[in-house]
């Protein structure tokens, strides 16, 4: 049989990941190659030095290639970032047919309708993914491919991007000779590699705590709800413990990997759970360590939970809270999430992977490996369309007259 080769990059604050794959049609792939580099002239989720993005994004798909032993020529890119924005919208359409059997033409045409949601001109649209349709008023329908009726509704949820950060990344990767085979919002790909589908299907939160953003997805009835983007990530937490034990950034991100936790010391062991740290010649302590650790990460998961659109967690989300990203690395993360925030929670690490693939079992890699879970998934059916010069023209006029 033959094999698809398949490929992602995830362009991070901090890293670049590039992984190749081949896939037998089956929902696993099978991994070749993987090319990991620190990445420059990012900025929260932004390309802000194209130079710098390019040389890493460049480096990161050689290591890659060099490990598969094959060329790379497209793939599939992660997104996000503040200027992400998501509605959720309905489209409508009759059926005249004749016998008023839905086909898959008629599907295309109701999510074209639920695209045409007035944005605003500065944006594109990454993703229109519908939740549910209806047929003839009958809601609730996964998929009504088959089935009669005058009318079929969809509702959807349209997640946009601002041109200018979309243009940044795509060149970016263009620029190195690979081709854009679409755009996908990271914690829609994270979710792939680390929810199952009974926690989608009963509802629950994705957090990826990543460099410079934690990114977030609600998924609820197997399709999802919600998506936002928080600009506070593991980069403000090095900064906070930089300031807090007058560190040098860089001695204090080695401090937070190598001996941070968000365990609490006991309260009446005295001391002697407090050992001295050192590292460079600098001396810190593990208990003022962890409390700064343990505050911001604190906050952070508050924010998080703020950021479902109902009140009603228990009810929203049963499943509770997935993190994921470099940050859910931390110690005892799982256990403080669930006494902040009165809900399940579990740190999600992609698993579902084969060949050379051992690297990839961190959760910091959730997105890449995602990446080709949402390309094996979706194969064929590309969402981001890149906007032509004209149609950002008739939108702009568009949007003088309305
Ligand atoms: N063992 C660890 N303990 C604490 N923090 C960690 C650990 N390992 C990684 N991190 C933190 O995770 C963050 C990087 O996570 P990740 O690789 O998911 O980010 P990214 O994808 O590059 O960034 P973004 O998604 O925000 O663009 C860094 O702030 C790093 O300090
Ligand atoms: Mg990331």
């Amino acid at each position: 049989m033959k094999r698809n080769k398949i490929a992602a990059i995830d362009v991070g604050t901090t890293k670049v990941c590039t992984i190749i794959a081949d896939t037998d049609g089956g929902s696993l792939p099978r991994i070749l190659g993987v090319g990991i580099v620190p990445s420059h002239g990012l900025h929260k989720g932004l390309v802000v030095n194209f130079d710098e993005a390019k040389q890493s994004i460049r480096e990161s798909v050689r290591r890659a290639e060099q490990i598969a032993g094959q060329r790379l020529e497209s793939a599939y890119i992660g997104i996000t970032g503040r200027h992400v924005s998501s509605v959720n919208n309905r489209g409508v359409v009759a059926i005249t047919r004749n016998d008023r059997l839905v086909r898959s033409g008629d599907l295309k045409r109701v999510l074209d309708v639920a695209r045409s949601v007035k944005i605003a001109g500065e944006r594109e649209v990454l993703h229109v993914i519908p939740r549910t349709f209806a047929v003839d008023g009958q809601e609730g329908v996964k998929n009504p491919v088959g089935m009669h009726g005058f009318r079929l509704d969809v509702e959807t949820h349209i997640i946009s991007a601002a041109v200018t950060s979309v243009k940044n990344l795509t060149k970016c990767i263009r620029g190195i000779g690979v081709d854009v085979e679409d755009l996908v919002l990271e914690p829609l790909a994270s979710a792939e590699a680390v929810l199952t589908d009974e926690e989608k299907e009963q509802g629950v939160m994705l957090a990826d705590i990543g460099g410079g953003t934690t990114d977030i997805a609600v998924f609820k009835d197997n399709s999802i709800y919600h998506t936002s983007v928080l600009p506070i990530a593991g980069y403000q937490l090095t900064r906070d413990i930089s300031l807090g034990l007058n560190l040098s950034f860089e001695l204090a991100e080695q401090m937070k990997k190598k001996y941070g936790s968000v365990l609490p010391i006991p309260e009446n062991s005295r001391g002697e759970d407090d050992r001295a740290l050192s590292a460079d010649g600098h001396s810190v302590s593990y208990r003022e360590l962890s409390d700064i650790i343990r505050m911001r990460v604190e906050e952070l998961l508050r924010l998080v939970v703020l950021e479902l659109p109902r009140n009603d967690y228990a009810a929203l989300i049963p499943s509770g809270l997935v993190l994921t990203g470099g940050g859910a690395n931390l110690p005892g993360i799982a256990e403080l999430g669930a006494e902040t925030t009165r809900l399940p929670v579990r740190v999600g690490v992609p698993i579902s992977l084969y060949g050379v693939s051992d690297t990839l079992r961190d959760p910091a890699y959730a997105t890449g490996v995602g990446l080709l879970m949402w390309a094996l998934k979706n194969q064929g059916t590309k969402n981001w369309r890149p906007q032509t010069g004209m149609q950002r023209f008739v939108s702009k006029i568009f949007q003088l007259f309305s």
